[in-house]
């Protein structure tokens, strides 16, 4: 019995893999629309596989494609003409093409109405496309060019969870609380490697995961990570920040686990939040530290027990500071989690 019942099983997995829950004859209109260019896999029909071979532009996609993959290309535009009957597609991978803003034809993402995933890494936009579909979850535009987010571009995006912005051309009046409106869900934003000279505003308080390695960011607001209750991760390694550009409190908020700032100019360690479990420091001016200036609670009151109020970082990272070792008897005694310094 078991042994039909797995045979069953195996049918119908086969079945699934088979026709993705497919009708025969949409299965067949796609296969037989499959452009000449492309791969699509009778076994994954709903794929279809149009990387690394050289195309100037976008093939007449077949109608039930959900995985589109045009990854590694020559492609300048995104045409209505050539997407037209793609419009359920889920995930569409356009990394590594050159395409230009220009070449977004107005209204072709929009239209994709259950479009999920969107990746246009690497190519040439100088400006976030707009308009886009509000299926969208997962944004990925990083190593363009972009210098514009149009304003409401995001408004109606209910389910961006992740935007990934790396490696343009962003400056502080790009990112602002008009052009970020609508991001309600936001969980990821990465403006690594731009051009912002301070914190980016009007970010939701959903975001968890803020990236800003790489720009020039000289100071942070006084209660700038207050709005973000959520935040969990922060990186802002490679930046200018002094320490007369951190406010005393700043990042002394009880949901930030992850807080990087190696390659900066600080001259003291800045307080930490007792539940902070990573911090880099390392590559910055810090001269001196000690267990009384680091430790996010008096050393008076720490006794062996570690309970849920005692400090949690287990990862810190200071070296390239000139600081002397040996590491401080007292930040021993104040990280009991601590598993691995590096001074
Ligand atoms: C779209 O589908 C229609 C009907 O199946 C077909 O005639 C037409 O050639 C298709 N257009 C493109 C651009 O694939
Ligand atoms: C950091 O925040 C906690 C909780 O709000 C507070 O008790 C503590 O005094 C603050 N640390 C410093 C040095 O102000
Ligand atoms: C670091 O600061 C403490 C207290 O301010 C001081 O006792 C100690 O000598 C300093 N260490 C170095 C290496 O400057
Ligand atoms: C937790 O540990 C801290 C520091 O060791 C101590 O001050 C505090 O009284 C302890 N709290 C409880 C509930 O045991």
């Amino acid at each position: 019995m078991a042994r039909l019942l797995s045979f069953i099983c195996l049918l119908c997995l086969v079945g699934a893999a088979l026709g993705q829950d497919m009708p025969y004859e949409e299965l067949m209109a796609q296969i037989q629309a499959c452009p000449r260019e492309c791969h699509c896999p009778p076994n994954f029909p709903r794929a279809v596989y149009c990387d690394n071979k050289g195309l100037k532009s976008i093939p007449n996609i077949p109608p039930y494609t959900w995985y589109l993959y045009l990854q590694n290309n020559l492609i300048e535009a995104l045409s209505k003409d050539a997407l037209r009957n793609a419009t359920q597609l889920r995930w569409l991978n356009l990394n590594r093409n050159k395409i230009t803003s220009e070449g977004v034809e107005e209204g072709v993402l929009s239209g994709m109405s259950h479009l999920a995933h969107l990746y246009m890494d690497d190519n040439l936009l100088s400006s976030v496309p707009s308009p886009l579909p509000a299926s969208l979850e997962h944004l990925r535009l990083s190593r363009n060019r972009i210098s514009k987010i149009p304003a409401g571009v995001f408004s109606g995006l209910d389910k961006l969870n992740l935007l990934d912005l790396q490696g343009n051309k962003l400056m502080d009046d790009a990112v602002t609380e008009v052009s970020l409106k609508g991001l309600n869900t936001l969980v990821q934003i990465n403006l690594a490697k731009n051009q912002l000279t301070s914190m980016p505003l009007g970010l939701p308080p959903t975001t968890t995961q803020l990236f800003l390695d790489g720009n020039n960011i000289e100071k942070i607001p006084a209660g700038y990570f207050k709005g973000l209750p959520k935040v969990a991760f922060v990186r802002l390694n490679h930046n200018k920040l002094g320490s007369s550009g951190v406010p005393k409190n700043v990042f002394n908020v009880s949901s930030i686990l992850d807080l990087q700032l190696s390659h900066n100019q600080l001259t003291e360690v800045p307080v930490i939040p007792s539940g902070l479990e990573h911090l880099h420091l390392d590559h910055n001016n810090i001269k001196n530290v000690t267990g009384s200036s680091v430790c996010p609670v008096s050393l008076d009151t720490l006794d062996d027990t570690v309970n849920d109020s005692a400090p949690r970082l287990r990862y810190l990272r200071l070296d390239g500071n000139d600081i002397k070792p040996p590491i401080p008897r007292d930040i021993i005694l104040c990280f009991r989690l601590l598993s691995s310094i590096v001074i």
